[in-house]
């Protein structure tokens, strides 16, 4: 699939915004939802779940590429991210941006700004990435 248009994008960041209702971020307050369009156009969404604990708490971005790749998905156009609506965009955290170029290095990311949705390649945001083909596979481990 080509990058997304204009209209494919306002459609990801509508389906982002419809899953940050489902957030759960009680602590923060800071709800998120992710929606990460495949390359045969499904859309697959997440949000972020907090822990009392803290430290457990989970991504919308992680939470999205969980359910794809559950559901046997694996190839990755874009995902959407959206935050509050206080038009700061909510770029992915660091281990977001690890888990999806494990899948998509090729990934775009769409947030939004005052001034509208923004499109970042991931590879702008994880330069010089570690990734699967740094590591040597050994036949039987
Ligand atoms: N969070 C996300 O879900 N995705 C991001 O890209 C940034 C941060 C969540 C984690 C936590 O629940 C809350 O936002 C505040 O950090």
């Amino acid at each position: 699939m080509n990058a997304p248009n204009d209209s494919a994008i306002a459609g990801l960041i509508d389906a982002a915004r419809q899953a940050r209702e489902n957030a759960y971020a009680p602590y923060s307050g800071f709800r998120v939802g992710a929606a990460l369009l495949t390359a045969d156009g499904r859309i697959f969404t997440g949000v972020n779940v907090e822990n009392a604990s803290y430290g457990l708490t989970s991504c919308a971005e992680s939470g999205a590429v969980s359910s794809a790749v559950g559901a046997g998905v694996r190839d990755f156009v874009a995902i959407a991210v959206t935050g509050p609506d206080n038009g700061v965009p909510c770029t992915p955290c660091g281990s977001c941006r690890q888990i999806l170029h494990e899948f998509a290095p090729n990934l775009l990311v769409i947030t939004e700004a005052a001034s509208g949705a923004v499109t970042t390649p991931l590879r702008e945001l994880l330069p010089q990435a570690f990734g699967s083909g740094n590591i040597q596979r050994v036949e039987g481990r």
